[in-house]
């Protein structure tokens, strides 16, 4: 039970995997408990050229440049919305919402609050994902100054909802120290009420930039978490190189309340 909603497992499916909400009906039966659906934009859009996706078996790592390629909130809502009722009494959905890649960062703002606002009655938690290395200038908004407005709006919208759902965000797993206890001190008091730590590590592959996860995001994401911890008595979704059970149970010894999967799930299946 974590803000007060249960679960039917502490393990869910990262953000990114299903970020139309095409695959929700199946995820319980392979044993998630919560989903994260999007990145969500307000508006559709491409994404990068490809290919944008690799796999490097041999560390259990994956590097990506997807850049937000989705169909937009309006019909990933409706879809959201058909599908709901159809999913088990105690599986949750969570709902990570980013800015347009054409939209400049000084109106990111209204972009999170327009994906964000398509959503009421549908997300049983809200992320604000400032964290994607593949959006061009995204993980600048990861400042205080960038932050307020968009955390502001977003719980403006949600507040203004019959049942206001939690509010996340996802932070990438460079902040650290004393950044870090910077911004968790300083977003939580504009309305976070979580967090997903983290997005994947930035870095290149070949002459690609992208964002790496699975394996060479293990350790950094274990010292985020515990970090983090030491700041917040907040409830925290832990993500990034969770590759074993073992793995799993240490986020949740260092104090993570959920953890959450994506390369893991590619490289070790169902
Ligand atoms: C991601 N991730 C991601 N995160 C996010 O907040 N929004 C997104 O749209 C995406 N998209 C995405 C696509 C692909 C192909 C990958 C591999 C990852 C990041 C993901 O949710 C997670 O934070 C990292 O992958 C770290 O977890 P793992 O993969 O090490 O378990």
């Amino acid at each position: 039970r974590v803000w007060g909603m249960d679960f039917g497992s502490r393990l869910g499916l990262a953000a990114g995997f299903d970020k139309d909400a095409e695959i929700l009906a199946g995820l319980p039966h392979l044993g998630f408990g919560f989903a994260e659906i999007g990145t969500v934009t307000p508006r559709p859009q491409p994404g990068n050229d490809r290919p944008r996706l690799f796999r490097d078996a041999a560390g259990s790592a994956l590097f990506n440049r997807m850049g937000f390629n989705g169909l937009g909130a309006p019909l990933v809502s409706q879809r959201l919305s058909a599908m709901r009722e159809r999913l088990p009494e105690l599986f949750r959905v969570g709902v990570n919402l980013g800015k347009n890649k054409d939209t400049p960062n000084d109106a990111a703002a209204s972009d999170y609050v327009l994906a964000a606002s398509a959503f009421e009655g549908l997300a049983d938690y809200v992320v604000i994902n400032v964290s994607s290395p593949n959006t061009p200038g995204l993980r600048s908004l990861q400042s205080a100054q960038a932050l307020q407005p968009i955390i502001e709006g977003v719980n403006q919208v949600i507040t203004g909802w019959k049942k206001r759902p939690p509010l996340l965000l996802k932070l990438a797993p460079e902040i650290q120290g004393v950044e870090l206890g910077e911004v968790m001190h300083a977003a939580e008091g504009w309305g976070i009420d979580g967090w997903v730590l983290t997005n994947t590590l930035a870095g290149t592959r070949g002459n690609l930039s992208g964002g790496w996860s699975g394996g060479p995001l293990t350790e950094r994401s274990r010292s985020v978490l515990i970090e983090a911890r030491r700041h917040t008595g907040l409830p925290i979704i832990s993500v990034g190189g969770i590759l074993s059970e073992e793995e799993a149970l240490k986020r949740i010894e260092a104090g993570a309340d959920l953890v959450q999967i994506y390369s893991g799930w590619i490289f070790g299946g169902p």
